[in-house]
């Protein structure tokens, strides 16, 4: 299998997107190092792993908090002698205002964990990868990345910063045996997201050319192949995962 051998660490493995890609990344064979700020969660998912034949263990971290996110990497080796790949996921997402509404604390709080966290936890791998052959991240970004996303101000800035750090990075480590990639999901179904009344769940879908929302696993296949050797020529790329939520021209006809 395509992870047979590799310890991959997964932040916000507890739920959601974090959940779907570490599921399917240890029925590839992968052990799964589950790292988030809602331990319980994390511990669910490694006992559900564990329960599919897999091999996970769970940590409680914030990853806003850059002493938590230190004991990350050493967690993984103690728990499995090695770590080779990544997939920074944890993000929060804020209630929708406009920009002059929103209250400064909850905008540092976005861009702490969204944007910080995903830096030191980078820094975290970077580091040991660079000493130990190489290896493979995979950052969370969103549409709300790469394109405007009224009301939600402080989220877009934390997932463009993500788009460049993970660009920027990537060029710097690129002969050095780490490839560093993002993905930029539109609006996939997670739990969470099923329990929005039914007509705001149609219209977030009618917002993609496909006219449907994504699943967790349609983003934890693309998580998973840019962690594989299968991209292997691919770093600094920003994998949109979005049923065709691009912008677009349209012809005015008369
Ligand atoms: N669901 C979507 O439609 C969508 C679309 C684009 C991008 N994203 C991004 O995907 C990621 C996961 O989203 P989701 O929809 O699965 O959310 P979710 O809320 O279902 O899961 C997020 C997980 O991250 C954990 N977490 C939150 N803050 C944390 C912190 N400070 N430190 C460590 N863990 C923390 C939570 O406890 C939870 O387990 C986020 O970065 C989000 O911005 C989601």
């Amino acid at each position: 299998m395509a992870f047979d051998g590799k310890v991959v660490l997964v932040t916000g493995g507890g739920a959601g997107l974090g959940e779907a890609a570490a599921v399917l990344l240890a029925r590839r064979g992968a052990r799964v190092v589950l790292a988030d700020a809602n331990p319980d969660g994390a511990a669910r998912v490694a006992a559900a792993i564990l329960a599919d034949g897999g091999q996970a263990v769970a940590i409680g971290c914030d990853i806003s908090q850059p002493q938590q996110v230190a004991r990350l990497v050493p967690f993984a080796l103690a728990s499995y002698g090695r770590l080779d790949l990544a997939f920074n996921n944890a993000g929060v997402t804020p209630l929708p205002r406009d920009t002059d509404q929103i209250d400064p604390a909850d905008w540092r709080r976005v861009i702490d964990v969204n944007l910080n966290g995903t830096f030191y936890c980078m820094q975290a791998e970077i580091a040991h990868f660079l000493t130990h052959g190489g290896g493979a991240i995979v950052n969370m970004a969103s549409t709300a990345g790469l394109q405007a996303h009224a009301t939600r101000a402080a989220y877009a800035a934390s997932k463009h910063g993500i788009v460049g750090l993970t660009r920027s990075a990537a060029v710097e480590y690129a002969t050095r045996g780490i490839r560093i990639n993002a993905v930029a999901p539109g609006p996939i179904l997670t739990d969470k997201a099923a329990g929005l009344p039914a007509a705001v769940r149609a219209r977030i879908a009618a917002k993609t050319a496909m006219g449907r929302t994504g699943t967790p696993q349609e983003v934890a296949a693309i998580v998973a192949l840019l962690l594989s050797d299968d991209s292997s020529f691919v770093t600094g790329a920003v994998y949109e995962i979005n049923g065709g939520q691009i912008q677009q021209e349209r012809t005015v006809m008369e």
